[in-house]
């Protein structure tokens, strides 16, 4: 399932990036993997909206969140209009609820205000959309000559990754949360060879394929796969540590406009900023605030929770600077024995526990230097999980992009105005995560599970 092998009637895709039918796959594989992965994404929202009380599903635990009942119901909503609707040619079950959970009418700080459906309503919702939904699979057309919605299952990849999307975002607000703690999980492994890996590595110039288009729940603005000239450049093995950036810290990062970009230090003026969120000062220790348990700042754990700001300065303050998308990429998937890009850093196999820390399995990154199998070509490690990297790259859409099947996904967001992120977090489900996932966010954004990685020119 690399991107550049020859086309074949099997495996053809259409201009767009899009397979025209199942992509080269077996339906059956495909149908399978789709129930498989539906089933784990509810798994872990009802684990997320269980551990907490009613009061707490319908609170509102910052103006940026959603109630954890918004999430719910709408996670049941969008399977509802794409699976249930679009897919199975069903009737509206609840034709009045759709714009109290349409994202783009009603910003998140106004959610809780809304006659949202109460918390045991919207536990049947959602369960009454899945059991149609799983009817529908059963019986959709996967093979050669579908639907676009339905070519290699993508409308029922497509649910599954936003149910896990939206796993994540419960992750943030149960971050944000305070009270009790409600989430426990056992520590990610320790590095076994961490002292052997250089710091960094030289990535060769050269082109190679970003993007893709055989991967086939790959969102439309991963495809299609194109060439893409990158120089020569050093890249960091590892995420950039909590112990580096309290060197940053130390050396007066926050106070000395130069190494900001304007708007940078703009928010860090007008908000006190001072350090990553969660982290505070108690005495000549610096603690930090980990779903509900406060703990010393472990140093040789990547940094997470900073802004694309705070990660702009610390690179310009390190004489370094972010990688670009393309780079990230590259270094994340060329293989120079071959030429080819993999689907991962590792191979095209899917993840697994002992490659990188994905599926909330652990609720933090891994040491710098950890997922010593999981390393790509490059020589650069735990690019796939552990905390989402910032790149210095905008959103924009690659060439060739087609919005599908929604503009509202991708399209709507590209532009300046947004940052892309890399590689998926340890609250990212592997179903959400591969060499060509892009994520994107304001670069004021830090209560996300941000951190990131630097660069130079070779
Ligand atoms: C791709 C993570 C930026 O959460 O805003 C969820 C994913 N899109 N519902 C988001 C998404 C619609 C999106 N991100
Ligand atoms: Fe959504």
């Amino acid at each position: 399932m690399t991107d550049d092998r020859t086309p074949s009637a099997s495996s053809a895709t259409a201009p767009d990036g899009f397979p025209t039918g199942s992509g080269g796959h077996d339906p059956e594989m495909l149908r399978q993997r789709a129930l498989d992965a539906l089933l784990t994404a509810r798994a872990r929202t009802t684990a997320l909206t269980d551990s907490v009380d009613e009061a707490e599903l319908t609170a509102q635990h910052s103006p940026l969140m959603s109630p954890l009942v918004w999430d719910l119901a709408h996670i049941g909503n969008q399977e509802e209009q794409w699976l249930l609707r679009a897919v199975g040619g069903r009737e509206a079950l609840r034709p009045e609820i759709d714009g109290l959970y349409d994202a783009f009418e009603h910003p998140r700080a106004a959610r809780p205000s809304l006659p949202l459906l109460a918390p045991a309503e919207a536990r049947t919702y959602a369960s009454d959309v899945r059991g149609r939904a799983l009817d529908i699979l059963e019986a959709a057309p996967l093979h050669e000559g579908g639907r676009p919605l339905e070519r290699a299952g993508f409308a029922f990849g497509m649910i599954a990754q936003h149910e896990q999307q939206h796993d994540e975002t419960m992750l943030i607000t149960h971050q944000l949360r305070s009270g009790p703690v409600a989430l426990t999980a056992p520590a990610p492994p320790e590095p076994t060879d961490a002292t052997s890996l250089p710091a960094e590595v030289l990535v060769p110039g050269g082109p190679f394929t970003m993007g893709t288009s055989a991967e086939p729940w790959a969102l439309d603005n991963e495809r299609p796969a194109h060439q893409r000239e990158v120089a020569a450049f050093h890249l960091a093995t590892a995420p950039v540590t909590c112990g580096a950036y309290r060197r940053f810290m130390a050396d007066g990062g926050y106070t000395d406009p130069r190494w900001w970009a304007p708007e940078g230090w703009d928010m860090v003026r007008e908000h006190g900023l001072d350090a990553p969120l969660f982290w505070h000062r108690d005495g000549g220790q610096w603690l930090r605030r980990r779903f509900g348990v406060t703990e010393p700042v472990p140093d040789d754990e990547p940094v997470l929770h900073v802004s694309w700001y705070e990660a702009d300065a610390y690179a310009r303050w390190a004489g370094r600077r972010l990688p670009t998308e393309a780079e990230w990429e590259k270094a994340a998937r060329h293989d120079p024995a071959t030429g080819r890009s993999l689907r991962y850093p590792w191979g095209d196999t899917d993840p697994t526990p002992e490659q990188a820390n994905l599926g909330q399995r652990h609720l933090r990154p891994a040491r710098a230097g950890a997922y010593a199998a999981g390393r790509a070509p490059s020589g650069a490690g735990q690019l796939i999980g552990d905390v989402w990297e910032w790149t210095s790259s905008d959103f924009l859409p690659y060439p060739g992009f087609v919005a599908f099947p929604y503009r509202e996904y991708s399209e709507v967001f590209f532009g300046p105005g947004h940052k892309v992120l890399r590689g998926g977090s340890f609250a990212v489900d592997q179903v959400a995560c591969r060499g060509t996932f892009r994520n994107w966010d304001l670069p004021v954004r830090r209560q996300i599970f941000s951190g990131f990685r630097t660069a130079r020119d070779a």
